[in-house]
């Protein structure tokens, strides 16, 4: 009878076990309609596919829960499990990472992913491990342009204009070698900060800046593709390591799946919104001669110099050896 019982116990106990999913809630603040939110759909996707009942993912898009201001702390505090935060904005935990803002660094995205997929690319997962951030995978978003109310030919152009910038000491250093202003504003923000004239240009591959409507209140976008927007997929290695022994290496499946996709579709994406921001007729397209381009890379550069020794002089060598395919 006590053995009936203790039985019953167990398995009640091993049933309500069962029926309370691990949730992970990823929390981001771009639209679903971009590599990151889509990103993030289908690792929701083959969640519900591969851990029914044992894993649940909640997507949190477009500031929704947290801004980029909050989802770090919300991160380590555990009121979120996964964030897909843009690799300008680790200087707080890391310095190395500031490697992915020096502008004219990779000459494209296959660049980037050759460097990312390489050992010293994967060891920078690592890099924020003694504050208790593993990194998971990189998400691409694509290659930046510059956006004004005037055209932006030469680097001249740009002087006396502010421009929002994302938290990073290397962007704001950026604007500076073109005697404009940066100031640092959260992404939700953008927009109104554009429309109000608090700032007056900015820089966002055209995922982001069709995603936001900034063709709405910018005249111009300069392709000059003088750097880069990524993402590094993160979690705390606390619940990482945490999970059970049956379920990590599934989600670990599922997050190569999950990047793969967000890959693919960043290309995608960046092409159709170019196209639908040409269609929106409200912003004009300039594109620039090698000559001109040269002109910009010439000016940005020695950026490089004041945070090289940070970020490591084989790092950076590391990075602009992925320009060579061979
Ligand atoms: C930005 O702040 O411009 C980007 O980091 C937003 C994002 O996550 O793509």
């Amino acid at each position: 009878m006590l053995k009936t019982l203790i039985c019953f116990l167990a398995l009640g106990a091993l049933g309500s076990a069962a029926a309370e999913p691990i949730v992970i809630k990823f929390s981001h603040v771009v639209g679903e309609q971009t590599p990151k939110g889509q990103g993030a759909l289908m690792f929701q996707k083959l969640v519900e596919e591969r851990l029914p009942g044992r894993v649940k993912v909640e997507v949190y898009p477009n500031s929704t829960l947290y801004g980029d201001d909050k989802e770090m702390e919300a991160l380590l505090l555990g009121d979120v499990q996964i964030i897909a935060r843009s690799l300008a904005k680790f200087d707080q935990y890391t310095k190395t990472l500031q490697l992915f803002d020096l502008p004219f660094l990779f000459q494209d995205i296959a660049a980037v992913d050759r460097f990312q997929t390489s050992p010293a690319g994967q060891k920078l997962l690592h890099s924020m491990e003694r504050n208790n951030i593993t990194g998971l995978a990189y998400w691409h978003n694509g290659m930046k342009q510059l956006s004004a109310n005037r055209v932006l030919r030469n680097p001249e152009d740009a002087q006396g204009l502010t421009f929002r910038v994302q938290d990073s000491a290397v962007l704001t250093e950026q604007f500076k070698t073109l005697n404009a202003k940066a100031q640092r504003m959260i992404f939700s923000v953008v927009y109104q900060g554009l429309r109000t004239g608090v700032v007056n240009g900015t820089e966002n591959p055209y995922s982001n800046f069709y995603d936001q409507k900034l063709y709405e209140v910018q005249k111009y976008v300069t392709e000059t593709n003088h750097g880069i927007l990524d993402y590094m997929l993160i979690t705390t290695s606390d619940f990482w390591n945490g999970l059970p022994a049956d379920i990590r290496p599934e989600l670990e499946k599922i997050v190569v799946e999950a990047t793969a996709h967000a890959n693919k579709e960043a290309q995608r994406l960046n092409e159709l919104d170019r196209q639908r921001v040409l269609e929106a007729k409200t912003t004009e397209i300039v594109t620039l001669t090698q000559q001109e381009r040269n002109a910009w890379r010439e000016t940005m550069k020695p950026v490089w110099a004041k945070f090289e020794k940070d970020i490591g002089p084989d790092l950076i060598q590391a990075a602009e050896a992925s320009n060579q395919t061979q």
